[in-house]
C-alpha cells in the first residue's frame, strides 16, 4: 500500500499539521531542494528518531540562487525523489509550486543580518535571505516540532538556528553529519554536473581539510599558515579555482584569531570548470571541518 502523501498547497499542509498536533504526534521536517541523495536520506533517518511523523519538502527555491544559470540547471527528478521517500518510510512530501510559496508581489523577507554576511554570503549576495525566507515559510506551513539540516552547509545551519531563536518558532533545529562518497567527496546534488576530470579533482576539497587537520595535529596553530596549506592543495587542481578558504569561530562566524586557541571552523568553497574536452559544467562545491586544537605541552608550561 502507498502510504506516502503528497501535498502541494500550504493550506492543506497546515490542516494536516493541525490534525497531527491534535493527535499528539510530533512532526519532523526535512527541507530539501530535491534531487535526493544519501545525504538527504541520512537527515530522514535522524528525523525518524525524533518524531512520529517525517515530512520532506521538495522545492527548488528560486530566491536563493544568485546565478540564474545555476537555478536553470539545478537537477530535478520528482518521481525518483518520491520513490526514495517512499522507500525510507517518509509519511508526507510537500512539493509546492513557486506561486504557492511566494504570493504575487510579496514584500516580506527574513534576513539574519550578521551571520549571513561572510563566507557564502559574501560570494552569493542575497543567498541566505532567500534561504531564511523560504525556510520560515516552510516552518509556518508545516508547523514542525523538529527540523533537520546538514552540517555540510555549516553556515546555513548557523543562520537557520539564529532565525529560529530570534523569531521564536519553538522548533528544535537538529544538525546532522555530512555523508560522503567512499573516496571522501561530500555528497551534493551538484556533483553530477562535474566532468570526469573535475570529479577526480574535487577530492582536493577533502585533501585540503585533511592537510589543515594534519598540520594542526603536528602542532601548527598559525591561522595563515594553515590557510596557506589549504590554498596550495586547491591550487594543485587544474580545473579548480578557490572561492574562499577561511577559519572562523563556529558559533559567531567571526574570523578566527591569528593563533588558534579553540575550535575553529575551516570552511571552503571551490569552483570547478568544465573539463578540457567540454564535459561537465561550472560547479561550485563547499565543504568544512571544525578543527579542534589539543592543548600542547608547551602551551601549558
Ligand atoms: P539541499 O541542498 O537540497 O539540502 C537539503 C538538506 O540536505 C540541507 O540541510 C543540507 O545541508 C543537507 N545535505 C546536503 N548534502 C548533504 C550531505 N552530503 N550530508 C548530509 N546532509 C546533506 O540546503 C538546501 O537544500 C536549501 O538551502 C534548503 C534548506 C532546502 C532551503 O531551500
Amino acid at each position: 500500500m502507498d502510504s506516502l502523501r503528497v501535498i502541494t498547497t500550504v493550506r492543506e499542509l497546515q490542516a494536516e499539521a493541525e490534525r497531527e498536533r491534535r493527535a499528539g504526534r510530533r512532526i519532523a521536517l526535512v527541507p530539501t531542494m530535491g534531487a535526493l541523495h544519501a545525504g538527504h536520506l541520512s537527515l530522514v533517518k535522524v528525523a525518524r528518531e525524533r518524531a512520529e511523523r517525517v515530512w520532506v519538502s521538495l522545492f527548488v527555491n528560486p530566491t536563493q540562487f544568485n546565478d540564474p544559470k545555476d537555478f536553470e540547471t539545478y537537477p530535478q527528478d520528482l518521481s525518483k525523489d518520491l520513490e526514495l521517500c517512499r522507500s525510507r518510510g517518509v509519511d508526507l512530501v510537500f512539493a509546492p509550486s513557486a506561486a504557492e510559496l511566494y504570493p504575487e508581489d510579496a514584500q516580506t523577507w527574513v534576513d539574519v543580518e550578521r551571520l549571513s554576511q561572510p563566507l557564502c554570503g559574501a560570494n552569493r549576495p542575497g543567498h541566505f535571505r532567500g534561504v531564511t525566507t523560504v525556510v520560515a515559510r516552510l516552518f509556518l506551513a508545516a508547523r514542525p516540532h523538529v527540523a533537520v539540516f546538514g552540517q555540510k552547509d555549516f553556515q546555513q545551519l548557523a543562520v537557520i538556528r539564529r532565525m529560529e531563536r530570534d523569531l521564536g518558532f519553538g522548533i528544535d533545529i537538529v544538525g546532522a553529519p555530512t555523508v560522503r562518497e567512499p573516496d571522501g567527496l561530500a555528497l551534493s546534488s551538484r556533483n553530477v554536473r562535474l566532468g570526469p576530470l573535475a570529479r577526480q579533482q574535487a577530492l582536493a576539497l577533502v585533501a585540503a581539510l585533511d592537510a589543515a587537520q594534519n598540520a594542526l595535529d603536528q602542532g601548527c596553530r598559525q591561522r595563515d599558515e594553515l590557510l596557506a596549506g589549504v590554498r596550495e592543495t586547491i591550487a594543485g587542481a587544474s580545473q579548480a579555482s578557490l572561492d574562499y578558504a577561511e577559519l572562523r569561530d563556529p558559533d559567531s562566524l567571526e574570523l578566527a584569531p591569528s593563533v588558534l586557541a579553540g575550535p575553529s571552523l575551516l570552511a571552503l568553497a571551490v569552483c570547478f570548470r568544465p573539463d578540457p574536452d567540454g564535459r561537465g559544467g561550472e560547479v561550485r562545491l563547499i565543504d568544512n571541518r571544525v578543527l579542534c586544537p589539543q592543548p600542547q605541552t608547551e602551551d601549558r608550561a
